[in-house]
């Protein structure tokens, strides 16, 4: 076996920050972007880098957050801070925990867990800089036109690093930097501990500064540079709803314009929205307002939209879902859903089917091409194949405690507003007559009717309703008629 790259020895994701300008009761990381939370898309660059360790320094919902992160990534170590404040302190918690004074050698990144668009390509860059140049450290830095807030980037006369200075502790001149520190950066990982060590928490913030590390790495005779980044959206963290939706909105163009370079027909970007974690084949169409979520893959030629919303749906070759809520569910190919329908989690529709408007599947599976074309509820159910159900058709699974299944067989023509009162079952070849209520089982090949015979009281309305509309026009239709006997033939 060849053995994989080994990546740099761990990346450290800082999330420990408390995040009170999202106003929320959520914990900031775990706000969701194209799908997945900050926090999940910080865990995917670091992991794509694959480093040996890969740890994650928590505090604020410590709980909350742990839990999420280890559902995510088992094998994340989950780091406590302590009460000394600082990206600094973060750090060597970090370092501690995974025993770096044992002798941790090699390169350690640290990331945030509130930077949602940051690649495990541009961190692979970092790192590769970091190491074929033997820096002490290098970190990533990007030129905005504001840089207010941002820790700035001070370079000697020969334009090398020089160190980080904070906002807050910055002068006139250093606030007219527009380089500015990402808070990402490649260390040399005994570099990082020593200097660790003597960072102090004497500064307007009083607290314990990663960025020191650059000047003390530097007086110690290392090799301290940087990598600019020319993606700002990369670097760009989330402290508030609004940003929140700037880098949301951004992740989605990107994702959307991945998707049509690698062949898909996107109608409309700006109202197509695709997670990360979804799946297209080339040739798909996506027609405008279109959402895709979750694990939903759709295979080529098939065509979703207008209005769609798919979660977790699997859409075979060449189907088409138009206006359309759906999760949970597998369309088969060619098969047609769509307009207005809700398909609900279980449902699985076979090749060639047809779920059409106004209607409401759950937990069901439909033969190849059969069809629910209009009008009705379908659960608990299995449905044959080449069968056709009728207008307004509805499983009656609920008796008001227990859910009940419907069979029904291949070849079925079932009449409107047909009631099949579960647990029942269908033969195949089976019809039934308008209206039925299918309370016992119908043999193969037999039309089942449950209707009582129709019964026409004649004269009924003029004589109960006397004086209105209804019975003028039927004294007017009668005298018309008078000639031709009316039907009153029963039980048709
Ligand atoms: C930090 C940098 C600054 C940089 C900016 C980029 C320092 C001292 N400053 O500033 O140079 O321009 O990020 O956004 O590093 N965190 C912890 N524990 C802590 C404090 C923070 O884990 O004690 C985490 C936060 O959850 C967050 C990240 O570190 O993910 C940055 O913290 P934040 O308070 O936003 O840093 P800034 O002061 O903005
Ligand atoms: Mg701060």
């Amino acid at each position: 076996m060849i053995p994989e790259n080994p990546g740099p020895a761990a990346v450290i994701v800082l999330a420990a920050g408390a995040g009170t300008r999202m106003k929320s009761r959520t914990p900031k990381i775990l706000h969701e972007i194209g799908g997945l939370s900050m926090v999940g898309h910080a865990l995917r660059a670091a992991r794509s880098i694959n480093p040996q360790r890969l740890a994650i320094v928590v505090r604020h919902e410590r709980d909350l957050v742990a839990g999420h992160v280890s559902a995510l990534d088992p094998d994340a170590v989950i780091v406590d801070q302590d009460d000394v404040p600082g990206t600094g302190r973060a750090v060597e918690a970090a370092l501690e925990a995974l025993h770096a004074e044992q002798g941790l050698t090699g390169t350690v990144v640290v990331t945030y867990g509130d930077v949602p668009l940051l690649s495990g390509e541009l961190l692979d860059e970092l790192v590769a800089t970091h190491e074929r140049d033997g820096n002490a450290v290098t970190v990533l830095t990007a030129i905005l036109d504001d840089a207010t807030g941002y820790g700035r980037i001070l370079r000697g006369e020969d334009g090398s690093v020089t160190g980080i200075r904070e906002h807050k502790d910055s002068s006139e001149a250093e606030r007219l930097i527009r380089e500015v520190n990402s808070g990402i950066y490649a260390f040399d990982a005994e570099v990082l501990r020593e200097a660790l060590g003597n960072v102090t928490t004497d500064n307007a913030q009083g607290e314990k500064y990663l960025t020191d590390v650059l000047s003390l790495a530097r007086a110690a005779g290392g090799r301290v540079a940087a990598v600019v980044t020319a993606d700002r959206w990369q670097v760009e963290g989330a402290n508030d709803r609004v940003q929140l939706a700037a880098l949301g909105a951004e992740l989605n163009r990107r994702t959307v314009e991945a998707w049509m370079r690698a062949g898909v027909t996107v109608v409309d970007p700006a109202t197509t929205w695709i997670d990360a974690s979804v799946t297209l084949d080339e040739d798909v169409r996506l027609l405008p307002n279109t959402q895709l979520h979750g694990a939903t893959a759709v295979a080529r030629d098939a065509v979703v939209g207008p209005d769609t919303t798919l979660t977790d749906v699997t859409v075979g070759e060449g189907a088409t879902v138009i206006r359309t809520h759906g999760s949970g569910s597998v369309i088969g190919a060619h098969a047609a859903v769509g307009p207005f329908t809700y398909l609900r989690p279980g449902t699985v529709l076979g090749e060639q089917g047809k779920i059409g408007a106004f209607y409401e599947t759950k937990n069901v599976t439909i033969g190849r091409g059969s069809k629910l074309s209009h009008l009705g509820y379908a659960g608990d159910a299995e449905i044959g194949e080449d069968t056709n159900i009728g207008c307004g058709n509805i499983t009656a699974n609920y008796d008001g405690e227990k859910k009940h299944r419907t069979v029904i067989g291949s070849g079925v023509r079932t009449g409107s507003n047909t009631v099949f009162v579960a647990p029942v079952t269908v033969g195949d070849g089976a019809y039934s007559g308008a209206g039925a209520v299918i309370r016992k089982d119908v043999p193969a090949g037999a039309l089942a009717l449950s209707v009582a015979a129709q019964r026409n009281a004649e004269g009924w309305v003029p004589a109960n309703r006397p004086g209105t509309r209804s019975a003028e026009l039927a004294q007017a239709a009668t005298k018309n008629s008078s000639s031709t006997p009316a039907s009153t033939e029963e039980g048709k």
